[in-house]
């Protein structure tokens, strides 16, 4: 199988106390997955060792079929993983919601008007276009991580990972990034408590028990 992630025999710990054993995991190419388990158990945390954040103690992780170990491997992928934290509060590196937006289309070499453009178009699709020159830091934040998802979305990434997308969305928003996921041809890591979300979305479905990940 073709896949965009591997993670191989992941032993990690946090204080000296061990949150993952021996977790061996396959991604997919477009493949969709979800991740649940209870509070505390690791998730948000295996996202971090994913997208480079924490480094395991022991095993490896493979991005396209190459092992990445520190920041410089990670580098070479920065456009391909789109993150989004459970806690978005620190995602931000812009004071209004469009300058965060076009700010990685700029990075890329876009040129102000694309990069304008570009963000109009993701924040249309999100339906969040009245937030445009709204400062981030006084949105709510429900408000906050639909901005977040379009930062990630707008630069089309090749995996995404997605740490609780619905907490403190309501219902319409979460309506409408469920159809948003579903219509993306994507590698995608969700994690989430919200188990209608999760059905709609993917019938692969992961626990984080016992510091294992089990397909359930
Ligand atoms: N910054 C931190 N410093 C110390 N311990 C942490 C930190 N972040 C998380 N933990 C601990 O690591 C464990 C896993 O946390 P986390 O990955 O956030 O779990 P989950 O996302 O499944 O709720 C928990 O016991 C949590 O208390
Ligand atoms: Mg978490």
């Amino acid at each position: 199988m073709s896949c965009t992630l591997n993670l191989k025999n992941i032993l990690y710990k946090k204080d000296d106390k061990v949150l993952f054993e021996d977790i061996t995991f396959d991604l997919g190419h477009k493949e969709k997955i979800a991740i649940v388990g209870a509070n505390g158990c690791g998730k948000s945390t295996l996202l971090k060792l994913i997208v480079g954040l924490e480094r395991p103690n022991k095993g490896e992780i493979y991005l396209f079929h190459n092992l990445v170990k520190d920041k410089n491997d990670y580098e070479k992928y920065r456009n391909d993983i789109g993150y989004l934290p459970q806690d978005v509060s620190s995602f931000f590196l812009s004071i209004t919601v469009i300058e965060d937006i076009m700010f990685s289309l700029r990075v890329k070499g876009l040129n102000k008007d694309e990069a304008y453009t570009k963000s109009i178009e993701i924040l249309k699709k999100l339906d969040i276009l009245h937030l445009e020159n709204r400062v981030i830091f006084e949105l709510s934040g429900g408000e906050q991580k639909l901005v977040a998802l379009s930062s990630i979305l707008v630069n089309d990434p090749t995996i995404l990972l997605l740490d609780e997308p619905t907490n403190a969305l309501d219902e319409e928003s979460e309506k409408k990034i469920l159809n948003i996921l579903n219509s993306l041809n994507k590698s995608m890591i969700i994690v989430s408590h919200h188990k209608t979300f999760i059905v709609n979305l993917t019938n692969t479905i992961y626990k984080l028990d016992n510091k294992l990940l089990i397909k359930i």
